[in-house]
């Protein structure tokens, strides 16, 4: 791995564009658990009872006690050196994107600001009537929770399964992905599209690409670099020089 990390450093600092895409594992060392796996959120809830539009309209109380649990959680907890790493790479490097499967909301308390949260982010409402969109920090949102303005019922603003992505953030996370030197994906399974489709991308334009997780995906084989290990190790490493 030694070797490995050091040649990824060289590479990194002759990258101009640089591209980041993240998953639940970058959050996993600060207390959140990941949706696979062992721990895995989709081993305690079905994503057909809490994570899909159809199960809001027929059930919208156990999605919202689904996300007020999540709120509780995350609001107790903060960002690890993993996403502390990514602002300092940020930085440095003159083109960069970090793209995040996460709707944490780590990354942008860490401080990262090239950012596209392309699941969308918990802490961010919408009106199911007006369609206004308000950031909302609070631990609980209640059971059924009314828009301010309208008083239609609000939901979180994340993208569910069946949902489509939001047109203009996905064409710039394709975009970044396609005109990169180097991508690193980090802390993914790589199993839900279209952000696992990125890392190919990225390759088929001729960018290096490197996964970071603590073990193998099914996009390991088609990786320039493969270090495992935990990200929040990890990455501080890659960008030690640069502190
Ligand atoms: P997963 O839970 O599918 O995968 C998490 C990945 O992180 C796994 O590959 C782990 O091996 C890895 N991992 C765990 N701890 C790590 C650590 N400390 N350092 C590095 N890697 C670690 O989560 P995602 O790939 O993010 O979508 O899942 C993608 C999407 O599926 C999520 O955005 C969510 C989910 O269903 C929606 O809800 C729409």
């Amino acid at each position: 791995m030694e070797k490995n990390i050091n040649e990824l450093k060289e590479v990194i600092t002759h990258s101009k564009r640089i591209t980041v895409l993240t998953g639940a594992g970058i959050s996993a060392e600060s207390g959140v658990p990941t949706f696979r796996g062992s721990g895995g959120i989709w081993r305690n809830y079905q994503v057909t009872d809490v994570a899909t539009p159809q199960a809001f309209a027929r059930d919208p109380e156990l999605v919202w006690e689904f996300y007020n649990w999540r709120r509780d959680l995350i609001s107790k907890i903060t960002f690890n050196p993993g996403h502390k790493a990514l602002v300092t790479l940020e930085k440095h490097v003159n083109d960069f994107t970090l793209i995040t499967q996460n709707v944490d909301g780590l990354h942008r308390e860490a401080g990262s600001q090239r950012l596209l949260e392309i699941h969308g982010n918990f802490w961010e409402v919408t009106c199911t009537k007006c369609s206004k969109v308000t950031m909302d920090r609070s631990q609980n949102m209640g059971t059924l929770p009314k828009c301010s303005q309208c008083g239609g019922l609000l939901r979180p603003h994340v993208i569910w399964f069946g949902e489509s992505l939001d047109p203009d953030i996905i064409h710039k996370a394709i975009e970044a992905s396609q005109n990169c030197d180097l991508m690193l994906i980090v802390g993914t399974s790589g199993v839900v599209q279209p952000a696992a489709s990125l890392a190919y991308q990225a390759k088929a334009e001729g960018a290096v690409v490197a996964e970071i997780n603590i073990e193998q995906t099914p996009q390991s084989g088609h990786m320039d670099f493969v270090l495992t290990g935990p990200a929040g190790k990890i990455l501080p490493m890659l960008v030690e020089d640069f502190n």
